[in-house]
């Protein structure tokens, strides 16, 4: 396979988002929509360009954060698709191999799209435009085809009425030769409808000079291009309905596969079952048979094979779960390591807590793990039962065996095997409760007169 430039297009403004943030950073399956085509593009062990507009550095730091070797250039007045590419030129002007151009906001084209690009590169095409057909063409550039060649690209505002009559449109996403691109990008003019630079001329310049283009048609939710809130969320909608079906074929039953959510970056082993409405955020990594019951929301956070979480559990913050760990009903563990065996059944707070293995954390139990200024560790041991209903004020250490009293609040270390009581003693007073009630019946009966 040819060498591969990617140069990514994301200098638009995005006023349509409304938003302070850029466009392309609003994520998708928690992760910034530019990064997927970055993702995407890695996977063919593409170069990287990036074109950005003025004052978005946000954005260059993000990609930066994401492909370190990209070649990052500004459009510092925004002419059109093809002025854009010419930014890049540092990028392409030696580009051994293929050149892609790619639209930073088109975060869910797929790798089958680009070898299928690249492929008909390798077979001699010079271009390669990818089609689709969206339910409303308006707007969109279309295709001038005749067989399996394009002739031209017509950019709605430009088109006569019948060519506006054309379902195929052009995507955005164009694979070019290196010596294709390089030899028509500077003869692209800027005398149409809205006086920019197309890309799109391209193609009328390559076939006039007996060069090949070739088209592809890919599915249109997968070429959605986000400029707006709800084209946001028909992206969102795409890749969620993507990553359940990749997840249900690597093994995991889904109860209910529309009401669980993931990231783009979430692994999870096989003979795992989720139940209905469950969010994974980034960073979640679960191990083989695991069950998951409804109403949990994790991120950030790795959880070990046969563990039983929820329903209405909170894991994140690097929280990482041991083989075996069943985590109940109204459980949060932040940033905490929980050892193999060990079970947290109902309504506790566990924050930056070192816990052992097969130790009982009884319902209630609460890591007061912030002074209002710093969080400090709570550290338990190996077989340790915490009472029900216990406030562990960090920094505290409760050794391996040691049981803690129901009801206490333990501020201090308590040593292996020990019995930790941190409450008033009970004290009975035989009878007083009628003492107390004809107390209360008389106040009442005075305060009546
Ligand atoms: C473009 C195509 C059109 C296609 C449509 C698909 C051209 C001339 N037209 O139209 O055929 O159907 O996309 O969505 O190419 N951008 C820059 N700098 C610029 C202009 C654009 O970086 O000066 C980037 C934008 O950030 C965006 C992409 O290029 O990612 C497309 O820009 P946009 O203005 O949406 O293109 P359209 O006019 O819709």
């Amino acid at each position: 396979m040819a060498e591969l430039l990617s140069i990514i297009l994301a200098a638009g403004e995005g006023t349509r988002m409304k938003s302070a943030m850029p466009k392309v950073l609003h994520p998708v399956g928690g992760l910034p929509v530019v990064s997927h085509v970055l993702r995407t593009v890695q996977g063919f062990g593409s170069k990287v360009a990036v074109v950005v507009g003025p004052g978005h550095e946000a954005v260059e730091a993000a990609v930066t954060r994401f492909e370190a070797m990209a070649h990052i250039s500004r459009q510092e007045q925004r002419l059109g698709t093809a002025h854009a590419v010419q930014q890049a030129r540092a990028a392409y002007e030696t580009a051994p191999g293929h050149v892609l151009v790619l639209y930073a906001d088109t975060p869910l084209v797929t790798a089958e799209t680009i070898s299928s690009i690249v492929a008909k590169l390798d077979d001699g095409a010079d271009m390669v435009v990818v089609g689709f057909r969206p339910g409303d063409p308006t707007g969109y550039g279309r295709l001038l085809t005749e067989g399996d060649r394009v002739r031209a690209i017509r950019e709605h505002k430009d088109a006569t009425e019948a060519e506006r009559q054309i379902g195929l449109c052009n995507s955005g996403i164009i694979g070019f030769r290196g010596d294709a691109l390089r030899g028509v990008i500077d003869r692209i003019g800027n005398e149409n409808a809205k006086g920019e630079y197309y890309l799109t001329d391209a193609v009328e310049l390559a076939t006039g000079d007996g060069r090949r283009v070739d088209f592809i048609e890919a599915d249109a939710a997968e070429l959605v291009g986000v400029d707006n809130r709800e084209k946001l969320s028909e992206a969102e909608a795409t890749f969620q309905q993507f990553k359940r079906k990749e997840i249900m074929a690597a093994g995991v039953t889904l109860r209910d596969p529309n009401s669980v959510w993931f990231s783009w970056d979430t692994e999870i082993g096989r003979d795992v079952t989720i139940f209905p409405n469950v969010v994974f955020g980034p960073g979640v990594k679960i191990a083989d048979n695991v069950e998951i019951r409804a109403f949990c929301d994790i991120e950030d956070a790795v959880i070990g094979e046969g563990s039983s979480i929820g329903p209405f559990a909170r894991i994140r913050g690097g929280a990482e779960l041991g083989p075996d760990v069943h985590l109940g009903n109204f459980v949060e563990v932040k940033k905490s390591k929980i050892g193999a065996g060990t079970k947290a059944g109902h309504l506790s707070y566990l924050g930056d807590a070192e816990i052992g293995t097969k130790t009982n954390i009884g319902a209630g139990t609460i890591t007061c793990n912030y002074d209002g200024v710093n969080k400090d560790k709570t550290i338990i041991g190996d077989n340790v039962f915490i009472g029900s209903n216990a406030s562990l004020v960090a920094p505290v250490n409760i050794g391996a065996g040691a049981y803690t009293a129901s009801g206490s609040v333990i501020t201090q270390d308590v040593p292996a095997d020990a019995l930790a009581l941190g409450r008033a003693r009970q004290e009975n007073k035989p009878g007083y409760a009628s003492k107390l009630r004809d107390r209360a019946l008389a106040k009442k009966a005075a305060k009546g007169k």
